[in-house]
């Protein structure tokens, strides 16, 4: 056994975790059924990787208006919520603890996607950048700019779904507040151009997110609720980062902790921005002495600079993406220190088994 500080039981307030170890939110798009809904196959992938001292489901839509892929699940309905049930149970039965990714895609999805109609975003600006639908990737288009009661109708879409997620059996909600989809899009100065109260401001382009955290306190305890940020998302996702990105970061982590959240889950930059002016290098150094609670970290770790990511007091737990797609046992794996099945980048979103449930662990 491996004395590894990512490998050990750790507790935050009064949760317990088996160890530090996350698996990332990651779409997988096997939920290509009427009414997208949970599956068995999905119960069988998640409850493969219940070690991990917390799941984070693959993004999963708030509502009809929230879709920008094709084949996501969605949690906003009675009949989907039900659906959960049976992958919540099946962690459960595992020992494993497993919080749902909250999504709302904004202007990263397409009309092909709402029967015509335009996404909806803070602005009227196409991100250019692509979707995901029945033909596979396509350009995005110009948005509709919400209007400020299709604002206040989103954020009780996702007091809606976090209601659901607790009849679920979900242990907590994640709200998506990264990647370039809705919420980042509002902090962002080159997704919005909004005069009204949603934009200008570091305040007003933050506020759809505080408005969104002030409404569940009526359906779910913020202890049970985490919240992602990619603060130094750059051309990538129909993302640039402008002079008062981080800025905008900042003001959110510092008023985060008010809330008491499960935890703050960052990602270090998708891209090389050693050369960009405004960006942070190095995300979890720059906010850790911003936020007093668990500080998730994510991107690009290995076994060994996510234990030393934790020894250096600059997380206290490591999100695993694209590793725990191909080694359902990847705990097991870091605690023998075994090497890793390679993913394969071919079947991630499509709508088997190959490449979802058929990744060997140790020894098969
Ligand atoms: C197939 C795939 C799907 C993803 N889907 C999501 C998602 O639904 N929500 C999200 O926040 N991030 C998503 N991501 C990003 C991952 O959570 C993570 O940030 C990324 O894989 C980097 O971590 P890694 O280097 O450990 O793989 C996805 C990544 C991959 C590879």
């Amino acid at each position: 056994m491996s004395d590894l500080i990512l490998l050990k039981p750790y507790t935050f307030q009064t949760e317990k975790y088996n160890n530090r170890i996350a698996m990332a939110p990651m779409t997988r798009s096997r939920a290509g059924n009427e009414g997208n809904l949970a599956t068995e196959q999905m119960a069988i992938y998640y409850a493969d990787r219940a070690d991990a001292g917390l799941l984070i489901s693959e993004g999963t839509v708030v509502s009809k208006k929230a879709v920008g892929f094709i084949n996501v699940p969605g949690i906003y309905s009675q009949e989907q919520t039900e659906s959960w049930k049976q992958v919540t149970k099946a962690v459960h039965d595992k020992g494993g603890k497993i919080f749902v990714q909250l999504w709302h895609t904004g202007r990263l999805s397409h009309p092909d996607l709402h029967n015509g109609e335009l996404p909806h975003a803070p602005s009227a600006i196409d991100p250019h950048a692509q979707a995901y639908v029945e033909s596979g990737f396509i350009d995005t288009v110009t948005p509709k700019e919400m209007t400020i009661g299709e604002i206040k109708a989103t954020v009780l879409d996702f007091k809606n779904s976090a209601k659901n997620a607790v009849d679920a059996g979900f242990d907590g909600i994640e709200i998506h507040a990264a990647n370039g989809y809705l919420f980042q899009q509002f902090f962002t100065g080159t997704s919005n151009v909004r005069t009204d109260e949603y934009g200008g401001s570091i305040e007003n382009k933050a506020r759809i997110l505080f408005e969104t955290l002030d409404a569940l306190k009526d359906v779910i305890s913020y202890s049970r609720v985490g919240v992602r940020l990619n603060p130094s998302l750059h051309n990538a996702q129909g993302t640039t980062l402008d002079k008062d990105t981080i800025a905008t970061h900042e003001y959110i982590v510092k008023r985060l902790n008010d809330y008491g959240l499960a935890y703050l889950h960052l990602t270090e930059p998708f891209t090389d921005v050693s050369e960009v002016p405004y960006a942070v290098t190095e995300v979890a150094k720059h906010f850790r002495p911003m936020y007093n609670g668990l500080l998730m970290i994510n991107k690009g770790f290995t076994r060994e600079t996510g234990n030393k990511v934790i020894e250096d007091g600059d997380a206290d737990m490591v999100a695993y993406g694209v590793p725990f797609i191909s080694n359902p046992d990847l705990v097991k794996r870091f605690e023998l220190n075994a090497p890793l099945n390679e993913a394969d980048r071919s079947t991630f979103y499509t709508f088997t088994d190959k490449g979802y449930n058929d990744y060997p662990k140790l020894g098969e």
